[in-house]
């Protein structure tokens, strides 16, 4: 089992997929494994540290796009793959969908032009499902401000974090089979028992 977390910045994936973790390990008796993207290998780690550094200026889309499918690429083969093919459940905070949006659908690159390089990335490793935390902009905005840190890519802005929400939310429409809303207002108690419900459906 391989589910993946979405939403614009602040809406709380980190703390919902702790939630989560627990809640499969005790559910399953399995292993749980969490990874975040970029991330998760000391390849990933590294990219991240390039593709969030507010010190580097704007990058377009394409560049971005394809330092976050290498760290995936390497992600999936080296981390995700093999934890699956050894029964262990995998958590991932954010997947192919984030680029779809962030480098597709608001870069300009489009979604088919994404989920096809996505395609070649994954090698068909894709979530058993992804879950949609969504929450209004200024809503996230103001849990963000208590978290206090920004990086390249969430320092573009309310309008930017609009038209990602916009995003998130035409392609859980678009595929229903694949994304599943979350309402991620109310507390954080509240948000996980929505997401308990959503997940315990898929076991
Ligand atoms: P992160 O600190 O993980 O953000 P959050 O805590 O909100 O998940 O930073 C990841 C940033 O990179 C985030 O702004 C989204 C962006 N991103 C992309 O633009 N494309 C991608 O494919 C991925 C995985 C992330």
């Amino acid at each position: 089992m391989f589910f993946a977390f979405e939403g614009i910045d602040g809406v709380g994936k980190s703390t919902q997929i702790s939630g989560i973790e627990s809640y499969l390990r005790e559910r399953t008796g399995k292993e749980i494994v969490v990874l975040r993207e970029p991330g998760g290998t000391e390849l990933g780690e590294r990219v991240r540290g390039v593709v969030l550094d507010p010190d580097l200026g704007p990058l377009d889309a394409s560049t971005e796009v394809f330092l976050f499918m290498a760290a995936r690429s390497h992600l999936v083969a080296t981390r995700i793959r093999p934890a699956l093919d050894e029964g262990r459940v995998v958590l991932c905070d954010r997947f192919l969908w984030s680029s779809v949006v962030y480098q597709g659908i608001v870069g300009g690159l489009g979604v088919e032009a994404v989920v096809e390089m996505g395609r070649v990335a994954i090698a068909g490793t894709l979530p058993t499902r992804t879950f949609l935390l969504d929450l209004p902009v200024d809503e996230a905005a103001s849990r963000k401000v208590q978290r206090g840190k920004t990086d390249r890519i969430e320092s573009k802005g309310d309008v930017f974090q609009e038209r990602l929400r916009e995003g998130f939310l035409q392609l859980a429409d678009q595929f229903p089979d694949a994304i599943t809303v979350i309402d991620a207002s109310g507390t954080e108690d509240e948000v996980q028992a929505r997401l308990r419900r959503e997940v315990g459906q898929c076991l």
